[in-house]
């Protein structure tokens, strides 16, 4: 990838207005390079648990941006994270999703590495240059390496605010999950479900807090569900991924939460509604670790989707997240992962099981509505039909309101918070500092 030049970073400021974007974000290639080599790059990113890698010489693959890698916990039980890259001819070293090794050995002509990355042998080492065998040979390490509680996060670039400072508030979306442990730990379920879409990746991070999208969108999925002979018998997780329009009324209570650094979510919902929690099992075992006012706290809690900018989303109350991976400017991968909390009942499991392929799965009753949008969305910008796509919602009341107080999870400000902050990583020179 050649280092853009600045004249394209002139030219993507001018393609964002206070409530309005351009066309050319969600299809110029060179405005998607620039994404990788700013935003992508220099921004903490999610890649994975530690509940992935419990052991020594446990890996996984994923994806770090336009870099592949490799999550590998060493012989100290340290993570490091190196670019998935033999550093002989460049190919891929693990072309595995997971394993375990005690060394990393290349396919290709079997050049070795140890868990830390460090080149360890090579066949036919005396045909080489002495010169040749120096550190130059060790695997690419991803130095900007934090976790907060468990959750791995990586940028490739280092500089710029720690983790901490990075997530702000949306720390509480991690909390979430874990506080629904009742021995306050929690382990990622072998697997992983997914699906690719032809559109841009910013269209995902625009939908999933558009508490309004619903009615529209997923009108046939709530006509299907509510005419079915007895809805009281659907499974849960199924009516609540589907909006209704007796919600109408009470979507202007709910409040939207955003941060710093383009993390937002919705809430409010449960007590608006007043919704009465469920005393069944998982309670029982919370209360009985933290006590029952506690037990209700954590079950009461309400962070609905929380996006954690620009590489995921965290679902509390249904232990999931789900992980968004820009392949192109019109084509993007979602993974879909669900987490067990130890000492929560199996039910506990089940569901946040059927969450995470019901929300990330092509058979699931809302995904194909949302894909369909965005890929109609990404055809007419494509084709030049539109110049600017609209993001106003809430604007002008913002502009009465001051943004101190929190806008209602009606409004686009979360859509134009991620702007500003998308915005400040492609054009600025030192973007992301406090
Ligand atoms: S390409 Fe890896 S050892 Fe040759
Ligand atoms: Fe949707």
């Amino acid at each position: 990838m050649m280092a853009p030049d600045q004249s394209l970073k002139k030219h993507v400021a001018d393609l964002i207005k206070p409530d309005r974007v351009h066309r050319d974000i969600y299809t110029d290639p060179d405005i998607f390079d620039l994404e990788m080599d700013t935003l992508f790059s220099r921004a903490w990113m999610y890649v994975g648990h530690v509940s992935q890698i419990p052991n020594k010489g446990d890996y996984i693959t994923t994806r770090l941006g336009p870099q592949d890698v490799i999550i590998m916990r060493d012989n100290d039980g340290e993570v490091n994270i190196f670019h998935n890259r033999c550093p002989h001819r460049g190919p891929h070293l693990c072309g595995n999703s997971r394993g375990n090794t005690k060394r990393i050995v290349c396919p290709y002509h079997a050049w070795s590495f140890t868990l830390k990355g460090k080149f360890f042998g090579m066949p036919f080492p005396e045909e080489y240059p002495q010169e040749c065998l120096k550190s130059e040979f060790d695997l690419t390490r991803v130095e900007d390496v934090e976790s907060y509680r468990g959750f791995i996060f990586a940028r490739l670039k280092p500089g710029g605010v720690d983790l901490m400072t990075y997530l702000g508030e949306a720390r509480s979306g991690f909390d979430d999950i874990i506080d629904r442990s009742p021995e306050g730990e929690i382990e990622i379920i072998p697997g992983a479900i997914g699906h690719r879409y032809r559109a841009n990746w910013k269209m995902m991070f625009e939908n999933l807090n558009d508490i309004l999208h619903p009615m529209g969108a997923h009108a046939s999925a709530a006509t299907a569900i509510n005419s079915v002979s007895n809805p009281a018998k659907l499974h849960p997780v199924t009516k609540s991924l589907v909006g209704s329009s007796k919600m109408m009324p009470v979507l202007p209570k709910l409040q939207s939460r955003i941060t710093r650094y383009g993390h937002s979510y919705a809430t409010g919902l449960i007590s608006v509604i007043n919704q009465e929690i469920p005393k069944g099992d998982h309670y029982h075992a919370l209360a009985k670790a933290y006590g029952a006012v506690r037990a209700e706290e954590i079950l009461k809690t309400d962070r609905h989707l929380m996006l954690i900018y620009p590489s995921s989303n965290v679902n509390g109350a249904q232990c999931t997240i789900r992980v968004v991976r820009p392949l192109s400017v019109n084509e993007t991968e979602v993974w879909g992962y669900a987490f067990r909390l130890k000492g929560a009942p199996e039910e506990v499991t089940r569901n946040s099981v059927f969450y995470c392929n019901i929300a990330t799965s092509g058979f699931s009753p809302v995904v194909a509505d949302d894909l369909e949008i965005y890929e109609r969305a990404q055809q007419v910008h494509e084709r030049g039909m539109t110049d600017w796509v609209n993001v106003a919602r809430g604007y002008r009341q913002e502009a009465d309101e001051g943004r101190n107080a929190p806008p209602p999870a009606t409004s686009e400000e979360y859509i134009r918070n991620q702007y500003r902050v998308w915005l400040e990583f492609l054009t600025g020179d030192a973007p992301c500092q406090a």
